[in-house]
């Protein structure tokens, strides 16, 4: 056994991933696409991008909203997840992500599927508002972590009783039990807790979890009727 815990997390997050996450040339394509046009290595997991996948399927969910894209890899999961008559739309800011990730669309051949709409994500969610998009079945909320209050919010007006969504990234190493970091991911994650706690609409719990990316959590909330 490794005696480090984040060496210990990855030779167990391998063991299972191999275990359980059947060899996929689509899915490692873009992870190589990505760490070759130099995107930061923050994709999700292997195991994390089923676990979305489960939660999809088991919520038989066929339009998804996906806020911060970045080279696509958690799209593509829930692209495949939502069937071919589903929707997947995902909201990026950096151009360059956004090329990287059409291109891993097409050859995954999903991109049929795949509405990606380029600029800050409040502003596209506010387009979609305007626009009086049907609402979402599933949310995944995985953009900077200072947005994360103004995003639950406008997911909200996106959302009909029994959508589920996940936010990513609300441990952080367990940097968010500090009422005084500075960090503003920290303090969005903070007034995104905070938020969901006193929203009537929303039921939320908090999974922390270990991978081979460190120690961090999924915020799980359900509109509520
Ligand atoms: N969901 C992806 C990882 C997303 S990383 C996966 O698991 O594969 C976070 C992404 O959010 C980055 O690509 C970043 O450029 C994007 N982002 C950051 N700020 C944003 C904003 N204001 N609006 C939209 N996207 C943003
Ligand atoms: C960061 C962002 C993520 O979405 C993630 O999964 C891990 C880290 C970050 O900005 O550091
Ligand atoms: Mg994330």
């Amino acid at each position: 056994m490794p005696d480090k815990p984040i060496d210990t997390w990855k030779t167990v997050d391998d063991f299972f991933a191999e275990a359980l996450v059947a060899p996929d040339s689509e899915l490692d394509a873009a992870v190589t696409a990505n760490r070759k046009a130099d995107l930061p290595a923050i994709d999700v997991t292997p195991l994390q991008g089923k676990f979305l996948e489960l939660m999809i399927r088991g919520t038989s969910a066929s339009r998804v909203l996906e806020i911060g894209t970045l080279g696509g890899y958690s799209t593509i999961w829930m692209a495949r997840a939502v069937g071919s008559g589903g929707q997947v739309v995902t909201l990026e800011l950096d151009p360059h992500h956004a090329e990287v990730a059409q291109r891993n669309f097409k050859q995954a051949n999903v991109d049929d599927r795949i509405e990606l709409r380029l600029g800050p994500a409040s502003e596209s969610l506010a387009a979609l508002v305007a626009e009086k998009s049907a609402p979402f079945d599933f949310i995944f909320i995985d953009a900077d972590k200072s947005g994360y209050p103004d995003y639950i919010r406008r997911c909200l007006s996106l959302s009909r009783p029994g959508t589920l969504i996940i936010a990513d990234n609300v441990v952080r190493d367990g940097k968010v039990i500090d009422p005084d970091d500075p960090d503003p991911n920290i303090r969005g994650v903070r007034r995104f807790t905070e938020l969901v706690a006193a929203e009537p609409r929303l039921s939320t719990t908090v999974l922390q979890t270990v991978s081979s990316k460190g120690y961090d959590g999924f915020a799980i909330s359900i509109v509520l009727p």
